[in-house]
């Protein structure tokens, strides 16, 4: 094919930002894009080089094994190359039977010839480490680098527990053991849990990981060893570099699975899941296990390696540009991949919890093609500081509800605009609102709302609420599909026809149904209260309130602060009664009930208990003789005081017990009353 122009910048285009990734995932260890993306944009640049021979150059990014050596680490020479996998990118059974096939024709084997023997292992994304050991004592450990050239990291990678500092007498005076470094998924998310704390008091240069890869790849080249020593590191071997030769008294190896063992018996981990594997077909068993298991690994993996067993037939084989042909990588389909942000809608679930939800640009991944991705809540929402438009990269593993684990900040659109979540519920209009200590917005409209309809009407209906018999989870379902009923007062104005016309309904049951509607309706304030579901008001509180107001007007036109004066109920109960009955949708539906005949007994306001100290501000310090702090607190609040943490001017009274110290000082320094438990009760007149 002739190179034109179109080819030519192309091909500069690619190695550009080939360049520009490889410096952010291997230098950095930062990506911006999915491996799946760089491994396209790698493959496009292979495809035309090899179209184009005469275009390659020496420094195009398909020339080397990537990664770049870090300034500020000593650089080690490794004494054997560290070489790379070639990536059998054929994820079906196929390639590991490609792969067989190739290693018996470069044999030259004949079609009869006895299968191959291969070592099954795991491909552990992680990073690769060169641990040398002089005279069984840990002297080196070094990365990859660009597999001539290193980083030296022995400081940093001594933190890691299951790697032996010191071997046997059995071991070689020379030996290098070549494995990965990775961060478990549980340690992994308790980092981040930790570095999330540490951004939300405000620590200056801390971020969050994108996946345990990168955390662990930040760890190992960590300049600074005491944070390396504070981030969890694994590590598992599966191979070696230099060792004393069998003349010089080195152990004589003839196969790979034999010498991870031995390894094994020297004090590596050694994965249990690697294997013997005869022939491809075992190969394939072995691939379509570990994709079943995948998922439930404590860490992550890519891919599965097949290795020939033989290092006789290894020597046999050679290599090509740094990669084996006695070794093959396959993978499985990738698990985060690269979309676009098409809108950010907002879900109101069944109990009026609203979830931004980024609604995606079709992708394939992880065997799905998913189209929404969740951003939980607002916090989540802004931590990620997802925008429409956004390209962004998108995870699903296993069955986990897929997620928007970044945004590629290069790919911004330059006016996108922040994501905020809306104040109002997006079904209902209703205001929605986020409790102090809540990570989720809740739409108030209950009553009213389409989204949380079929929940708040089995809510309504239920024994200790209205108490309507037969009306179950299965005829709301029918009701609230076929459009029978919207709210609540609908349920007192069906007909028999409507109800009997309903699937699987006999006049017999239609009839007895609206029997209970019209029982339902002789019911207790309590009983009625509870059945509007509003949140944080269970049966207790419900009885609190009718006993406290008497009335339901009452208790829909109380302020916070006399809702406030019903025992037990604190501030956030307080402020979702108000909020609830503030919606006019809410008043309406109870007007409406009302009318269809909803009736109880309404009674008196309960006589207000005295609060003998309201207004006053008092302090206790020390041990009571009998009363406990809480319960000191608890009366006293109940009396109407406020009880505060520390001594001032305004302090009206500092009841003080045994050992009472610094504040019962205070006290007597600005002339504020002391009392002691006795007291406090006369205070309280309850003596
Ligand atoms: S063997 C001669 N075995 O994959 C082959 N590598 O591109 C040398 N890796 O950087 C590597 N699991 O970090 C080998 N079981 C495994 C592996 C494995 C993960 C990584 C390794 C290397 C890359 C190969």
């Amino acid at each position: 094919m002739p190179t034109t122009p179109k080819i030519q910048e192309r091909v500069d285009a690619l190695r550009e930002l080939l360049h520009h990734h490889a410096h952010r995932y291997y230098v950095l260890d930062e990506p911006e894009i999915p491996d799946a993306e760089y491994d396209r944009l790698f493959r496009e640049l292979q495809e035309l080089e090899a179209q184009h021979p005469e275009l390659l150059t020496p420094d195009s990014p398909t020339q080397r094994v990537g990664g770049k050596v870090l300034d500020g680490f000593v650089k080690v020479r490794h004494k054997v190359p560290m070489l790379s996998i070639r990536t059998e990118t054929d994820i079906e059974a196929s390639g590991a039977r490609n792969f067989d096939a190739r290693v018996r024709r470069e044999l030259g084997l004949p079609e009869s010839a006895p299968p191959i023997e291969y070592v099954a292992e795991l491909k552990f994304d992680g990073l690769a480490l060169n641990l040398r050991y002089e005279n069984g004592m840990l002297a080196q450990a070094a990365t990859r680098g660009d597999g001539e050239i290193g980083e030296e990291v022995t400081q940093n990678i001594r933190t890691i527990g299951q790697i032996p500092l010191r071997l046997p007498k059995d071991a070689p005076p020379v030996l290098e053991v070549r494995g990965e470094v990775y961060m478990r998924r549980d340690d992994f998310e308790r980092l981040n849990e930790l570095q999330r704390e540490k951004i939300a008091k405000g620590a200056k240069g801390e971020k969050t990981f994108v996946n345990p890869r990168n955390a662990a790849a930040g760890a190992v080249r960590q300049l600074d060893p005491s944070i390396a020593r504070r981030r969890p590191l694994s590590f598992f071997a599966y191979g070696w570099g230099e060792i004393t030769p069998p003349e010089q008294g080195g152990p004589a190896f003839t196969t790979h699975f034999e010498t991870l063992l031995t390894l094994r018996s020297w004090g590596f981990p050694v994965s249990t899941r690697t294997q013997l594997a005869t022939g491809p077909e075992e190969l394939v068993a072995f691939h379509q296990a570990v994709g079943k298991e995948r998922d439930s690994l404590p860490f992550d993996i890519d891919g599965v390696v097949y290795k020939v067993n033989s290092l006789e037939l290894q020597k046999r084989l050679g290599f090509v540009s740094r990669e084996p042909r006695w070794a093959v990588a396959h993978k499985y389909p990738a698990q985060e991949q690269m979309t676009t942000v098409e809108s950010i809608d907002v879900y109101v679930g069944r109990t009026g919890k609203l979830t931004p939800v980024a609604r995606l640009s079709p992708v394939f991944v992880g065997g799905v093609t998913v189209t929404n991705a969740t951003l939980h809540n607002e916090d989540e929402a802004r931590r990620k500081d997802v925008r429409v438009g956004d390209t962004v990269i998108v995870r699903r593993a296993g069955d986990v509800i897929p997620e928007v684990v970044a945004v590629v900040p290069d790919k911004r659109a330059q006016h996108a605009k922040q994501f905020t979540m809306p104040h109002h519920c997006p079904v209902c209009g209703s205001e929605a609102v986020r409790e102090e200590g809540e990570a989720d917005y809740r739409c108030t409209g209950g009553l009213f709302c389409g989204a949380q309809r079929k929940q708040a009407i089995l809510h309504f209906a239920q024994r200790r609420a209205m108490d309507i018999e037969g009306l179950g989870e299965k005829l709301v379902d029918q009701m609230v599909d076929g459009g029978v009923i919207k709210t609540l007062p609908d349920l007192y104005r069906l007909g028999l026809n409507a109800l009997a016309s309903l699937a699987r309904m006999a006049e017999k049951s239609a009839q007895n149904v609206l029997a209970a509607l019209e029982k339902s309706k002789n019911t207790t304030l309590p009983r009625f209260l509870y059945g509007l579901g509003i949140r944080h008001v269970g049966e207790a509180t419900a009885k609190d309130l009718a006993r406290h107001f008497g009335k339901l007007d009452s208790i829909m036109d109380a302020s916070v602060e006399e809702l406030l004066e019903v025992s037990d109920v604190g501030p956030v109960v307080a402020e979702s009664i108000h909020t609830f009955f503030q919606q006019k949708h809410n008043r309406e539906v109870v007007e409406q009930l009302r009318a269809c005949g909803v009736t109880w007994e309404e009674g008196e306001a309960a006589v207000r208990a005295p609060k003998p100290l309201a207004g006053k501000t008092i302090v206790l310090t020390g041990t009571l003789p009998t009363l406990s702090r809480d319960e000191a607190k608890d009366l006293l609040e109940a009396a109407g005081a406020k009880v505060a943490g520390s001594v001032s001017k305004k302090t009206d009274y500092v009841i003080a017990g045994a050992e009472a110290g610094s504040k019962l000082e205070k006290a007597r320094e600005l002339g504020v009353a002391v009392l002691d438990e006795d007291g406090l009760r006369d205070l309280l007149a309850v003596r």
